[in-house]
């Protein structure tokens, strides 16, 4: 495992593995905004037309190949339950294999040639499609089904003369759910908020679930974050009443559930435990070179509807972690660790870096019309974060990191989903997918970084730290686009250059190491299609250049699907990508899922899945040229 580990941060030119090559602690070369390795040759794929076609579309130059689609069976022995198209396999069996609507992921290559691992997040369920008889009777083994079917799957996968191949079994695989045993670590473990009835030291809890998007920390672990964790929790509508500001902040409210979990087990009942809900809202680590380790929730972080957690480090060889909170008028975060990453050379040294993530200090960003912003600490004792405010102490910070975002004077943003940091220029980019409630009665008005009032389209923000390291309290920001169809009145889009393909709703976001940028749209099923977006067809994945400004559209979804998921390998020779919740829209007329991709062709011939894409050049060349 160990020298896994250390393969894996060789080849993705991570921080820890360069120190302990060459005794330096700041990794990456600072060589001006957006040099690209591929200059000349980026971007030079034939663009794919916005699509309405139930089907994934790519540049003729490049082939897709069906890798993981939800139920494929996945453990360390067999046997494995094969997935049952009618959606009869069991909780248990739900456990064995993938989960539904694939999120983000990340490559993690072994030291074996061509073998890798693959971890990535399930989001959430369409309890619909996971249940044979649908959801019209809620039962206990539903809960269970429903909770196994998100979470993290860890994969290992192997390159072979047919493409990719899910080695199985593998001693890495590993389904991590709703139900998986993990350890709550940092400052707010253990404080009288973390402690329920069934977890009176308030430091261990079942599960994690609404894992969005993640990040891979420079000693190569996974963070994944868990972003709408309160649709699933619930109670009686009468007890709404008595829920608190910070309750109704976070949508933790009985009544206004998604599921029906809280009648089946009682942790998820808000009425019974209050306390419940402030275990969920965390990045977690997870190991995937150590099959047996537990999962780590890491307060130091914060609690809020976490999007993503992207990791680079400062020029003092610090972890530095960006995070967006995915909601309307919520923030954008940054935590500093307070010690130094350890180089990763063998294994005793890894349990130094196993602590990093829970001290340091945590900001929220203010975005100023000039085009500067500042990192503002969320430490109490600092910046009116006090009892005077409502913080008895650092946990309560934490755990309401929302409120404390208020008090310091944040930048409430358009939803921030995912941020990616450039290899080369380390400039940080972050989509901020729409606001429909921007500039309504009693909201937040368009201001210099959210400039649009009624924001159906979204965009992307980014920043540069002064002085280039990534743990300055100052930085200066500008877009890199407003998204939307320049064709309609007042659209106000803005792309980086003249000829950009258009898009909507940006969500995921990944650099690759030769500095291009792959964005992905998560459009609602509801608006496809429908005027206003009808010309941006189906959710799609664009290749942006930022050396030149171009944008160039690389895939379209199939129906109702959102494309969310992306890596580049090391080599830059394949691109991984989810497919998620194909047919999560429902036809009109008869209920019937609009999409049956990928094991049917027409609506109701198959139950559609979500599934994880490899997609390379047909002549074997780099991903995105
Ligand atoms: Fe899970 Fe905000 O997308
Ligand atoms: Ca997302
Ligand atoms: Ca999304």
């Amino acid at each position: 495992m160990p020298l896994d580990r250390r393969h894996f941060l060789l080849q993705s030119g991570s921080a820890a593995a360069v120190v302990a090559l060459f005794g330096q602690s700041h990794a990456a070369p600072v060589t001006g905004r957006g040099r690209t390795a591929t200059a000349g040759h980026a971007l030079g794929f034939t663009a794919v037309p916005a699509s309405l076609r139930d089907a994934v579309a790519i540049p003729a130059e490049y082939e897709w190949q069906l890798l993981y689609a939800w139920g494929t069976p996945t453990g360390i022995a067999g046997p494995m339950p094969a997935f049952a198209p009618n959606a009869g396999n069991t909780a248990d069996e739900q456990a064995l294999q993938a989960g539904m609507h694939h999120d983000g992921m990340h490559f993690f290559p072994l030291s074996v040639p061509d073998r890798a691992l693959l971890v990535m997040n399930h989001e959430y369920t369409d309890e619909q499609l996971l249940h044979a008889d649908g959801i019209k009777e809620w039962t206990a083994e539903k809960v269970r089904k429903s909770l196994h079917a998100m979470g993290v799957s860890v994969i290992e996968i192997r390159r072979t003369a047919r493409g990719w191949q899910q080695v199985r079994p593998s001693p890495f695989a590993r389904r991590i759910h709703g139900n998986t045993p993990m350890r709550i670590a940092g400052p707010a473990a253990g404080t009288p908020l973390m402690r329920t009835a069934a977890d009176p030291a308030g430091d261990q809890v079942f599960g994690t679930f609404a894992n969005c998007a993640m990040g891979v920390t420079p000693w190569g672990t996974y963070l994944t974050c868990e972003e709408n964790f309160h649709g699933y929790f619930g109670g009686p509508k009468e007890a709404a009443k008595d829920m608190t500001d910070a309750q109704r902040r976070y949508g933790t409210v009985p009544g206004s559930q998604w599921v029906e979990y809280w009648r089946f087990e009682e942790r998820f009942d808000l009425s019974r435990h209050p306390n419940e809900p402030h275990r969920f809202g965390w990045v977690v680590e997870i190991d995937p070179f150590e099959p047996g380790a537990a999962p780590i929730k890491r307060t130091a972080l914060g609690r809020k509807r976490q999007e993503s957690a992207t990791c680079t480090t400062s020029k003092d060889g610090r972890a530095v972690v960006y995070m967006g909170d995915d909601a309307r008028f919520e923030y954008i975060y940054k935590f500093v660790s307070k010690d130094s990453i350890v180089a990763v050379t063998d294994a005793p040294q890894a349990p130094a870096n196993s602590r990093l993530l829970d001290e340091g200090t945590l900001y929220v960003a203010r975005f100023d019309p000039d085009g500067r912003g500042q990192w503002l600490e969320l430490t109490h004792g600092r910046n009116g974060l006090d009892a005077s405010s409502g913080f008895a102490d650092q946990a309560e910070v934490l755990i309401h990191a929302r409120l404390a975002g208020d008090i310091v004077g944040g930048t409430k943003m358009d939803r921030p989903e995912w941020i990616a940091v450039h290899p080369h220029s380390r400039e940080v980019y972050v989509t901020l997918t729409n606001n429909s409630q921007r500039g309504d009665a009693g909201k937040p008005a368009p201001d210099a970084a959210n400039p649009r009032a009624n924001n159906l389209f979204g965009g992307i923000l980014r920043w540069r730290e002064d002085g280039n390291d990534a743990a300055s309290t100052g930085f200066a920001w500008d877009h890199f686009a407003l998204a939307s169809d320049p064709a309609q009145a007042g659209s106000g889009a803005r792309y980086p250059a003249a000829d950009a393909d258009m898009f909507g709703s940006p969500d995921g976001l990944h650099f690759d190491s030769g500095g291009l940028l792959w964005i992905q749209t998560d459009m609602s099923g509801q608006v496809i299609g429908k005027p206003a977006y009808a010309s941006l067809g189906n959710n799609q994945m664009l290749c942006a250049d930022p050396a030149t400004g171009r944008i160039k559209r690389f895939l379209t979804g199939p129906n109702g699907s959102e494309i969310t998921g992306c890596v580049v390998t090391p080599d830059r020779r394949t691109l991984f990508v989810n497919i998620q919740h194909p047919g999560e829209a429902r036809d009109d007329g008869n209920g019937t899922p609009v999409s049956a991709w990928p094991d049917g062709t027409t609506p109701g011939s198959a139950r559609p899945r979500s599934a994880t894409l490899a997609i390379r050049r047909r002549d074997g060349g780099i991903v995105g040229t």
